[in-house]
């Protein structure tokens, strides 16, 4: 009997219409583009202004992009796995109502949280309910409508985050295509330094919590920065030795686009040529759980049947890891 792994057989995305650039926040916050750009690598982020619209609405969008694209029955979705950090709500699962949304009835579906490693986390999860072979289309989808939790007037986040969803399709490889080998890790030293403080269990919202803001994304960057260099570089070199890869093999870097700083970093530790870096980082921001499969989306013209593709994320908590994937197509 063949053995079973994980592709990638699909991906999809979507990004709202509102572009907010480092010239329209210079307007907001004490900053400016130059200090942005040379810091961060972001030029312009997208935000979705609807106030009546939620994480949901970007999800829907991006899987429907997939279905279209990849021209599949959303009845033969067997789960829908939803990557996010600003659920539609605290409780009622925002994947259930998207995965209704998009016709996909006969799925069962849930939310998955682990900050900017997100949607690392759900593909690992993804592939093991395929390679277990209990079932055969499971939808990962990683969407995040940041600036739900972001106060517009604390320039050490505003100018990080955007809004934004993408998703992919696992399903059974009989080639040994897929995913490959995963480094996953996490440790609560981090809690405090990127955190939501309040509307948890910890500290439920009261009036004083909203008047202090306690219900806004809150960061010690310098702290954040230090752990995430250190750990997806470290997540990335172990990965590539594990599986005795050395930079030549490696095809092209995806890495969760925080900071393009963190990402030459990493690029840096496996010795890869900028050319294999894969970054948008310039037109997005930090769209936490949507990086990864928005990276995909745009560059997915480029992969081939056969890549080897490193996947490598931090982020609150701290979570952190890298994931080894051979993609599975040649785009149509
Ligand atoms: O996905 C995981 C989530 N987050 C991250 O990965 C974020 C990780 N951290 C970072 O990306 C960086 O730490 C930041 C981009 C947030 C900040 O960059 P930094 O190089 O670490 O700056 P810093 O916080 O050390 O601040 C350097 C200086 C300070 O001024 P002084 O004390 O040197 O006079 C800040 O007050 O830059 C100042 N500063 C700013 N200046 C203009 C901080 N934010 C800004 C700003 N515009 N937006």
């Amino acid at each position: 009997m063949n053995t079973i792994t994980a592709a990638i057989t699909a991906v999809g995305a979507y990004v709202p219409d509102f572009v907010l650039s480092n010239k329209v926040l210079e307007t907001m916050v004490d900053t400016n583009d130059e200090w942005i750009t040379t810091r961060t690598g972001i030029k312009e982020r997208r935000i979705l202004k609807d106030a009546d619209k939620g994480t949901s609405f970007l999800a829907i969008k991006a899987a429907q992009d997939l279905i279209a694209k990849a021209n599949i029955d959303p009845l033969e979705i067997d789960m829908v796995i939803m990557a996010t950090a600003t659920a539609d709500m605290p409780v009622a699962s925002t994947g259930v109502y998207v995965a209704t949304e998009i016709g996909a009835t006969n799925a069962f579906a849930y939310d998955l949280q682990a900050a900017c490693s997100s949607f690392l986390y759900g593909m690992s999860t993804a592939a093991a309910y395929v390679q277990s072979g209990r079932y055969k289309k499971v939808l990962l989808i990683g969407a995040d409508k940041m600036s739900s939790i972001v106060d517009y007037t604390d320039r050490a986040t505003c100018i990080i985050f955007g809004d934004g969803a993408g998703a992919v399709l696992f399903e059974p490889n009989y080639e040994g295509l897929g995913l490959q080998d995963e480094y996953l890790r996490s440790d609560g030293v981090g809690r405090d330094f990127l955190k939501i403080s309040a509307g948890g269990s910890l500290i439920p919202t009261t009036e004083e919590t909203v008047k202090n803001k306690q219900h806004n994304i809150v960061q010690d960057g310098k702290t954040v920065f230090k752990y995430a260099v250190t750990n997806m570089a470290d997540a990335s070199e172990l990965i590539l030795k594990r599986n005795n890869l050395t930079k030549d093999d490696v095809n092209w870097l995806v890495p969760h686009q925080a900071n393009k700083r963190i990402i030459d970093a990493t690029a840096g530790r496996m010795e890869l040529e900028e050319s294999k870096v894969l970054m948008n980082i310039e037109r997005y921001g930090n769209t936490t759980s949507a990086t990864l499969p928005l990276v995909l989306n745009d560059f997915e013209h480029l992969l081939k049947k056969g890549d080897n593709i490193i996947f490598a994320a931090f982020g609150g908590g701290f979570t952190w890891g890298s994931i080894y994937l051979k993609w599975a197509y040649d785009k149509k």
